[in-house]
């Protein structure tokens, strides 16, 4: 598998980060965190990661623009391409000693997903795809799962909780979803669930109410591994509505269809 220069740079950054978030991860497990408590140390650990990734990442491109998580969007000199950046994706399980949850980088050029890597440091698992090019776990070519019928599919989702999202809407889509397939999971990071479906192991996957770093570089992973994504209106706007949902072109179809069902009358 031949990586172009940019992808390496990529993935270069994506792994210097993965370090530091797994050395930051083994304290929490240990709960050698400073006093001021776990969640203001699961900060200092992303915002730490963003920095790493910032830096290698303007180091090889100064003139791109970066827009990450954890810090204003920083508007490049070249008005074409621009980094899009979750340095830890799945933070809860982070918080909570539960090893999986990713960092995940995407370049966009001319408004079109170009590149994305997603790594998680737990597993070692390194995600990559140029567009054009195919989608890799580590140097294994990917492919979306074949399956035809939803009641042999696994499907991941997000749950909203806590301040987040439309929960009464939410379980109507649930309800609608888990009555048609064989089982549904919620991982915790959204980036790590699209890697998941380009690998196969998730055959299909939607949420609501996310950002664009959650998801540019795992709508790529997906389209380069033959699946088909779109927002919740089957338009491509996820990066803008914030919603996604995805498959293989069946799947795909079947999971819209389900998700979109109205709400029963009685
Ligand atoms: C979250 C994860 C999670 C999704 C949330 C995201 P964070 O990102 O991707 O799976 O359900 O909506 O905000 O906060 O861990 O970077
Ligand atoms: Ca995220
Ligand atoms: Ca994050």
């Amino acid at each position: 598998m031949a990586r172009s220069a940019l992808l390496n740079v990529m993935v270069q950054a994506a792994l210097k980060a993965g370090k530091s978030l797994s050395r930051d991860f083994g304290e929490v497990q240990n709960l050698q965190v400073s006093v001021k408590g776990p969640g203001d140390f699961v900060s200092q650990a992303d915002f730490k990661a963003q920095k790493i990734i910032h830096d290698e990442l303007l180091k090889a491109r100064p003139t791109y623009g970066f827009l990450g998580e954890e810090a204003e969007e920083i508007k490049g000199t070249d008005g074409a391409h621009r980094w899009i950046v979750d340095p830890l994706d799945g933070t809860t399980n982070f918080l909570h000693g539960i090893p999986m949850f990713s960092v995940s980088i995407a370049l966009e050029r001319n408004s079109e997903i170009v590149a994305g890597v997603i790594f998680n440091p737990a597993t070692d698992e390194l995600y990559t795809a140029e567009r054009g090019g195919g989608a890799f776990l580590n140097d294994r070519r990917l492919r979306v799962a074949s399956r035809r019928v939803l009641s042999d599919c696994v499907i991941g989702c997000g749950v909203p909780h806590l301040g987040r999202g439309n929960h009464g809407k939410f379980l109507v889509e649930l309800r609608h979803v888990m009555g048609e397939v064989a089982g549904i999971r919620r991982m915790g990071s959204a980036a790590l669930d699209l890697a998941y479906v380009a690998a196969g192991r998730f055959d299909g996957f939607w949420e609501t109410a996310l950002s664009p770093w959650d998801m540019a570089a795992g709508i790529l992973l997906v389209r380069e591994a033959g699946g088909f994504v779109s927002d919740l209106d089957s338009g491509t706007d996820m990066l803008s509505t914030g919603s996604i949902i995805c498959g293989n072109e069946h799947i795909h179809k079947a999971l819209v269809e389900v998700v979109k069902r109205p709400v029963p009358t009685k």
